[in-house]
């Protein structure tokens, strides 16, 4: 990563990341996203739509289920703070996630009304609000990729596929999209490829040479608006990524690291969790103790952390700061059980942020403990498992990090009520 420079990262690198990950947590949608975006972004292509446009509608493909992260029964869940009534759908909640970082916005319209009927007013506007075109690219293709059953072989299926999709043009589907599907539909390379597992990378690479870039301070929105999707899963947990980030970004000051890497160190806590996406939903927002089971798999999130931050070029250091958050000292830790030589000082730090968020922060089901008691565990880990001189870094300056904590985890909760609000009070349900 070449930080001189104001373009240090390709927006489809992490939004691809985070698709994958994703769709990791119901095996029914393996690879869900990344299908839609690759058939999206080929009938955009034969309808003759420029690049950029192209560029635009790969992007909403990749995240347009995003909103599945808080499936309806999850969101009407409720607890003390938020009792919630409505129903919601996953096209609203994916908006309203992805709408206020700027190089998102445009996919979030599309994303918003990817599942509008073409005949609700031949899909220009619903309730006097624009209806991309892009959204009614999204429905075909959505509609083609869970009409393909990958465990058959492929060709044999395109022509009632095909059938499907024309008893429903003009109906639900707009005809100019379906006849660029048509046309499509002719070339076994298509369907080769959007039955694949390729589609994520043939995507990637289509997308690079075209694609938006982010800077630094982007780059730190974008794990921002990640670590929201990371945490927004769960009332639990609805700021815990943000005190890290926050934390862990305080601690690396105090130790002497640069300034680019103090936003290193956060853009690595953002995401530091970014594993949950794969950990069922059930599991993340269970309010007791977890059996034996349920242990390991939620142990695995940190696993598919460095999975995920893998595959991002350039993320070598994030990564490596973000994933061994749950290593220890001593060997103690996991996945990897490394030990004191391999576990490098951002790493290190990583790992006390997170300990002294999670026992700082509130949980709805208790308060967050007194600083006495968060310094007693501290010490104690300290003789083995955390690193002795960066918990004798946060003992000096307690008050100081705790306020940082403190302040971006108040922010966090801010966001989380005012997304909660939008979503409570915005009405763009076009399922029938
Ligand atoms: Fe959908
Ligand atoms: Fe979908
Ligand atoms: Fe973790």
């Amino acid at each position: 990563m070449n930080f001189d420079r104001e373009r240090i990262i390709a927006l489809i690198e992490p939004v691809s990341s985070l698709s994958e990950v994703v769709d990791l947590a119901s095996p029914s949608l393996t690879s869900h996203q990344e299908q839609v975006a690759y058939i999206s972004m080929k009938i955009a292509e034969e309808m003759g739509l420029s690049s950029q446009e192209q560029c635009q509608i790969a992007l909403a493909g990749e995240l347009h289920d995003i909103g599945f992260l808080s499936l309806e029964d999850r969101l009407k869940f409720s607890e003390k703070t938020f009792e919630i009534q409505n129903t919601y759908n996953h096209e609203t909640i994916g908006y309203a996630l992805l709408r206020k970082f700027k190089p998102l916005e445009y996919p979030a319209t599309m994303i918003r009304f990817h599942h509008l009927p073409w005949d609700n007013g031949k899909g220009a506007s619903y309730n006097n609000m624009p209806v991309p075109l892009g959204s009614h690219i999204l429905h075909l293709a959505d509609r083609i990729a869970v009409s393909i059953d990958k465990r058959k072989e492929i060709l044999g299926q395109v022509d009632s596929i095909v059938k499907q999709i024309l008893d429903h043009n003009e109906t639900l589907f707009n005809p100019s999209v379906v006849k660029a599907f048509i046309s499509l539909s002719n070339r076994e390379y298509f369907w080769l490829d959007a039955s694949s597992n390729y589609c994520g990378r043939i995507v990637k690479e289509k997308l690079e040479p075209l694609n938006l870039w982010l800077s630094m301070k982007d780059l730190l929105l974008l794990a921002e608006l990640f670590a929201q999707i990371i945490d927004f899963r769960s009332p639990f947990t609805a700021h815990h990524s943000s005190g890290v980030a926050a934390t862990a970004g305080a601690l690396a000051r105090l130790a002497g690291f640069s300034a680019v890497e103090c936003q290193l160190m956060q853009v690595a806590g953002y995401l530091h969790d970014i594993g949950k996406l794969a950990v069922p939903g059930d599991i993340l927002e269970k309010p007791g103790d977890l059996d034996d089971t349920e242990k390991r798999i939620m142990k695995s999130h940190v696993y598919y952390t460095y999975r995920t931050l893998q595959d991002i070029s350039g993320f070598e250091t994030i990564n490596t700061w973000a994933s061994l958050h749950h290593e220890r000292l001593d060997g103690t830790g996991y996945p990897f059980h490394l030990t004191a030589v391999d576990l490098p000082l951002g790493s290190r730090i990583m790992a006390v942020a997170d300990v002294f968020t999670a026992i700082m922060e509130d949980r709805p089901y208790r308060k967050g403990l007194e600083s006495e008691v968060a310094l007693e565990i501290l010490d104690n880990m300290r003789k083995s498992a955390l690193d002795p001189h960066v918990v004798s870094i946060l003992f000096s300056n307690l008050e100081e990090v705790n306020t940082i904590r403190f302040t971006a985890q108040t922010m966090a909760e801010d966001r989380y009520l005012s997304f909660r609000r939008e979503i409570d009070t915005s009405d763009t349900s076009t399922h029938r």
